[in-house]
Formats: C-alpha cells, sequence, structure tokens
C-alpha cells in the first residue's frame, strides 16, 4: 500500500486542507441522502486548477492545464503533488486517488464539464502520469439516492455518471410515475434507471455508443430491472432517430446532448450551439400534451435561441433548482424546462 506524503508543497497543501474540509462536510450530507459519490473540490484555488471527485473509498482527480511555462520535471513534481494532496485531503493512501489530465495531451485536459462527443472517451488506464493507481482498473458500484451505478474510475475520462445531474436525476424521478420517458444521448443511462425506480410506464433509451447502452443495461440490472417491451434501449444517432420517431409518443423528455461530436456514425457533426433548434423542436414534436422536455447542455457560453422555443412552449430556466449541493459554487450546465403554454 503506498501512503499519502505528509509534506506538501505551498499550494498543495491549501488544496489538501480544502479538499478535507469539504469532504467532512459533505460526507454528512451525503450519507444522509443516501450518495456515496459526490465532488469534493472545483478549481476552488486558481492556481491549483484540479476537478476532485469521491467515489466511495476512491478519489478521481482531474488536473488542467496550468498558465506556466513549466518544464515536464516541474509538472511531473506538480502532478505528484496532486495525487498527495488528495490522498491526504481524503485521508486514503495514494493508489486510491486516479490522475486524469496531463499537459502535453490536451485533449485529456477537458474535464466533464467539456466532453465533446465520444471521441474523447479516451482510455486512460495505461498513462503513466496517472500517478501510483496507473494500470489498477477501478470498477466499482455506488449509490446515489439509494440506487446502485457502476462506475468505472480507470478506464475513461468520465466515470460513468454525471454526479452534476443528481438533481434532475431526482426531479425525473419524482415526476415520472406511470409516464412514457424518453432518455436521448442516454450515455450508461443513468436517468432511465432513475425513471424506473419512479415508477415509468414505459422508458426509451437512445444512445451512439453500444459500450455505454451494454454499460446502461447493467445500471439498470444492478437495480433489478430487465428490459421488454415497454422498456427498450436503441443504439442509434439521436438526430436521425427523432426525426422519425412517433409524434406525441412520450410524456417526459431528457435531452443532455454533447457540446460537440463528430463521431464517424453520425451523418454530419453535432454542435449544440448550431443545431440545438432542430433538435428542440423534434423534441417537442415527440412531446404528448402535458409532456415536459429537460434540455440540457454543458457547452461553455452557450446560449439558447429564442427561435428554438416552439410558439406553443415555453422554457424555464432550471439550473438553480436542479443544481445539487456539490456544485453551487461552480455550476457546470443549465437547464431549462419545455412545456406547452
Ligand atoms: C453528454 S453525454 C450524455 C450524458 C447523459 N445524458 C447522462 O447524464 O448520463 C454524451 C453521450 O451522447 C452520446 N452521443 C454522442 N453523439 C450522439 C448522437 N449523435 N446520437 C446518440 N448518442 C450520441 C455519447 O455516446 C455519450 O454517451
Amino acid at each position: 500500500m503506498t501512503t499519502s506524503a505528509p509534506l506538501l508543497p505551498p499550494g498543495l497543501d491549501q488544496v489538501a486542507n480544502r479538499i478535507a474540509r469539504m469532504f467532512k462536510h459533505r460526507r454528512k450530507w451525503a450519507r444522509r441522502s443516501g450518495v456515496t459519490c459526490f465532488r469534493v473540490y472545483d478549481r476552488d484555488i486558481p492556481d491549483q486548477p484540479l476537478v476532485a471527485e469521491w467515489y466511495d473509498g476512491d478519489a478521481v482527480v482531474w488536473a488542467y492545464d496550468r498558465a506556466r511555462n513549466e518544464t515536464p520535471e516541474q509538472e511531473t513534481a506538480w502532478l505528484a503533488g496532486v495525487v498527495a494532496a488528495a490522498a491526504s485531503g481524503f485521508g486514503i493512501p495514494t493508489d486510491r486517488v486516479v490522475l486524469k489530465g496531463r499537459r502535453r495531451q490536451r485533449d485529456r485536459h477537458l474535464a466533464a464539464e467539456e466532453r465533446e462527443g465520444e471521441g474523447q472517451y479516451q482510455p486512460l488506464a495505461t498513462d503513466p502520469a496517472a500517478g501510483p493507481a496507473a494500470g489498477r482498473k477501478v470498477v466499482k458500484t455506488v449509490l446515489e439516492h439509494g440506487l446502485s451505478f457502476e462506475v468505472n474510475l480507470s478506464d475513461y475520462l468520465d466515470t460513468g455518471l454525471f454526479l452534476d445531474h443528481r438533481e434532475l436525476r431526482a426531479r425525473v424521478r419524482a415526476e415520472v410515475a406511470g409516464k412514457r420517458l424518453l432518455n436521448l444521448f442516454a450515455y450508461t443511462g443513468a436517468f432511465t434507471v432513475h425513471a424506473r425506480a419512479g415508477g415509468a410506464a414505459a422508458t426509451t433509451t437512445v444512445d451512439l455508443s453500444n459500450t455505454y447502452l451494454d454499460w446502461a443495461g447493467r445500471n439498470l440490472a444492478l437495480n433489478g430491472f430487465q428490459p421488454g417491451p415497454f422498456h427498450t434501449c436503441i443504439r442509434a444517432d439521436c438526430l436521425a432517430w427523432l426525426a422519425q420517431a412517433p409524434p406525441a409518443g412520450w410524456d417526459v423528455i431528457v435531452c443532455d446532448p454533447p457540446t460537440f461530436s463528430n463521431s464517424t456514425a453520425i451523418r454530419q457533426s453535432f454542435s449544440v450551439e448550431r443545431d440545438h433548434p432542430g433538435l428542440v423542436a423534434q423534441c417537442c414534436r415527440c412531446l404528448a400534451p402535458g409532456g415536459t422536455l429537460w434540455f440540457s447542455t454543458n457547452g461553455r457560453g452557450f446560449r439558447l435561441d429564442a427561435g428554438a422555443i416552439p410558439n406553443d412552449f415555453t422554457a424555464s430556466d432550471c439550473t438553480a433548482a436542479t443544481t445539487s449541493e456539490d456544485f453551487r459554487d461552480r455550476v457546470p450546465r443549465r437547464v431549462w424546462r419545455f412545456a406547452r403554454a
């Protein structure tokens, strides 16, 4: 077992202290909420651009580029210090800290908030800069409001559960009883799991990736939910699929597209800024009377085009209402609720 370093360079000692303080505070809230994974540090100290999340005994730390001209040796030393600081803050050995991100591979610097489609979901386990946890496969089950989810901390840039969606998932779960849910860009199906726990009459889960759909199937099974005629997972390009989907077929739609995607599996590239009006229009067409569309994006500087709101719909900004305790300091995404006026 590797132990955490007691001596930390200036700046990283503050990171360790901040993590320790927030971890203690949020752990109590998480325990009360049936949650075992949560964010603890989010670029709180400007010179230490890190994001740290807790996954029930393991920590994941994303390291961003620092605006400095560091030598590779200085950078390596900083990353080693980051691991030590996180281990010290969380009170765990350094080999339980999974480090992601490296200056010389800029694509890996994109944090969860900036992911842009499947192209960025690259394996990281063999990255030698990943610290003492490098090479250790970390796949485990965590809890969110009492439901179980498989997370993979070692092999992808993201873990399989976007924690910033926790409150929106709870909201969907609370409003979906007896209704039909359409989960677009579903990733590992977390919205679908919550919808089934909330008593959804039918669920349709659509994603381009078989890897993520298989993962969604495992998440559903973990919670005792089986596929069936009313509960289907579909591998498709959401845009092409929506265009031929029946009108008024769903009561609740969750649409959380990537900021940008140019996967070879889709006909043309997707940009949320450019393409959201058409996407929202298609979603609204598929909503039954009285239905709700939850549209979410983490696109930086995204502006909802006024023309994207169909004439007979209203769109309310529900970002604050769907932001969880551990994301209040830095809201990574915007959320709108579309409903017929
Ligand atoms: C932003 S994540 C979605 C996160 C998910 N809504 C959640 O909260 O867990 C992006 C997902 O969109 C999928 N994706 C990207 N482009 C797609 C497309 N054109 N059609 C369907 N799925 C797509 C990716 O495979 C990935 O699973």
